[in-house]
C-alpha cells in the first residue's frame, strides 16, 4: 500500500477521504493542524483512527502562524480587495508545510487535501505541495469522488463505521482560526441578504455592544505589536485579546464580494477584530514615522503582497523580496497607537513615536511657525509651470 498524508479536519469531507483512500490502496496518515479552531483535538485525532487512519499527527501552530504568517501580513498592509486580512489564506501555506514535512519524515508518496474544486485553498494547498516536494503524488479525493450530495457522503461514512454527528448541518460554511473567521453558503450566497446575526461569533452587534466607547493603545516595535495598554503579549495572547476587546465593541465584520482565484465572484463574510485593529492602528502610525515616499511605495507593493497571498503564491521569490523591503520600512515603526472602539467602529485618535517626522513648528498655524512662507511664492510658479503652456 501507497502511503499518503491527509491534512484532517475531522469533519464529514475529510472522514470519508480516509475509507475512500483505503479502497484505492492508500493508507492514510492524518495531519491535524491546530491554528486555534479550538477544536477538541482528542475528539479530532480518535475519530481520524476510527474512520481508518495508520496515524494521527496534532502540531499547535499558532505561536508559527501569528509570528511567521500574521505579523509578516501585518506588516505588508495585506488587505485583498481593500478589506480582507487573509486569516484563511496565511493558514493553508503553513499547514501545507508542516504536511509536506511530516510527509518526508514518514517516507510517505503522497500529499491529500479535502479542498473542492471551485476554491481558492486547493491552490494555497498545492502551490506550496508543488514547490516543497515536486516528487510527491497530490490527490484531492472531494474533487473527484463519486458522492454527489452530503446524504450519499453521510450513508458512506455510516458503512464505514464513521461517527457521523446527528446535529443538523449548519447551512454555513465556516472557516476559523486564532487570527479570524470566514463564513459562506447558505443565504450569504444571496449578494443582496444581509449576514444573519447567527453567522457573527466573535463579533457583538454593534446595536448591543456597550454605550461608552473603550480606549486602547498598541505598542508596536518595528511594525510588530507588543503590548496592549502598557502590558507585554506573547504574539498569540496578543491576538486572542484583541479579538476579544475589538469583538466586544463590534468591531471587524467585513462583507464582501470578493474575486477568487479560479475566475467566480464569491460572497464572502469575515469577523476579524484584531486584524481590523492592527491594520489601522499600524498604518496610522506609519504615516506619522514614514517619509511620503516611502508611504506611496509601500501603498502599491500592499496591494501586491496581499494578492501573491491570496493566490497561494506564499512561498515565491517576489513575496520574499516583498517581506525584506517592509522589514527595512519597519525600522521606524515602533510607537504607540490609541484607538477607539465604539459600535462597531475602530477609530484611531492618537498616535506617538520617539521617530516621529511630525514637526510642530512646521505645521502649527500658531505661535511657533517656523515654516518659511517667502519661499511659497517660487514654489506656486515652478509647480504650475510644465502645465502652463
Ligand atoms: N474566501 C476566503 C479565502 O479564500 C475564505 C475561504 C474559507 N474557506 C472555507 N472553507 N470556508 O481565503
Amino acid at each position: 500500500m501507497k502511503k499518503v498524508v491527509l491534512a484532517y479536519s475531522g469533519g464529514l469531507d475529510t472522514s470519508c477521504i480516509i475509507p475512500w483512500l483505503k479502497e484505492r490502496g492508500f493508507e492514510t496518515i492524518a495531519f491535524v493542524a491546530d491554528v486555534g479552531q479550538g477544536d477538541d483535538f482528542s475528539a479530532v485525532k480518535k475519530k481520524a483512527l476510527k474512520s481508518g487512519a495508520e496515524k494521527v499527527y496534532c502540531l499547535n501552530l499558532q505561536e508559527e502562524f501569528i509570528k511567521e504568517y500574521v505579523f509578516p501580513a501585518l506588516k505588508a498592509g495585506a488587505l485583498y480587495q481593500g478589506k480582507y486580512v487573509l486569516a484563511c489564506a496565511l493558514s493553508r501555506p503553513l499547514i501545507a508545510k508542516h504536511q509536506v514535512l511530516i510527509a518526508k519524515k514518514e517516507k510517505a508518496q503522497g500529499l491529500v487535501h479535502g479542498c473542492t474544486g471551485k476554491g481558492n485553498d486547493q491552490v494555497r494547498f498545492e502551490t506550496t505541495f508543488r514547490l516543497m516536494a515536486p516528487e510527491m503524488e497530490i490527490i484531492a479525493p472531494v474533487r473527484i469522488w463519486e458522492f454527489k450530495t452530503r446524504e450519499e457522503e453521510i450513508e458512506y461514512a455510516k458503512a464505514k463505521n464513521i461517527p457521523v454527528k446527528v446535529t443538523k448541518k449548519s447551512p454555513y460554511s465556516i472557516d476559523t482560526n486564532v487570527y479570524g473567521k470566514a463564513i459562506e453558503c447558505g443565504i450569504l450566497e444571496d449578494p443582496w441578504a444581509e449576514p444573519p446575526e447567527e453567522v457573527f461569533t466573535l463579533s457583538k452587534n454593534p446595536l448591543t455592544a456597550p454605550n461608552k466607547p473603550e480606549y486602547v493603545e498598541i505598542e508596536f516595535a518595528k511594525g510588530i505589536p507588543t503590548k496592549i495598554n502598557g502590558i507585554s503579549y506573547k504574539p498569540v495572547t496578543l491576538i486572542t485579546k484583541l479579538n476579544e476587546i475589538g469583538g466586544k465593541h463590534g468591531v471587524g465584520r467585513v462583507d464582501m464580494i470578493e474575486n477568487r482565484l479560479v475566475g467566480i465572484k464569491s460572497r464572502e463574510v469575515y469577523e476579524n477584530p484584531a486584524g481590523t485593529i492592527l491594520h489601522a492602528a499600524l498604518s496610522e502610525l506609519e504615516a506619522l514615522v514614514l517619509d511620503r515616499e516611502t508611504m506611496q511605495y509601500k501603498a502599491r507593493a500592499s496591494h501586491k503582497y496581499a494578492e501573491l497571498t491570496y493566490n497561494g503564491l506564499w512561498e515565491t521569490p517576489l513575496k520574499k523580496q516583498l517581506d525584506a523591503q517592509f522589514d527595512q520600512i519597519h525600522l521606524r515603526t515602533s510607537g504607540t497607537v490609541r484607538v477607539k472602539l465604539f459600535k462597531g467602529n475602530c477609530l484611531v485618535v492618537g498616535r506617538k513615536s520617539k521617530l516621529s517626522r511630525y514637526k510642530k513648528a512646521m505645521a502649527t498655524y500658531s505661535a511657533g511657525d517656523k515654516f518659511d512662507q517667502s519661499k511659497a511664492e517660487g514654489f506656486n510658479a515652478l509647480w504650475a509651470m510644465p502645465f502652463k503652456e
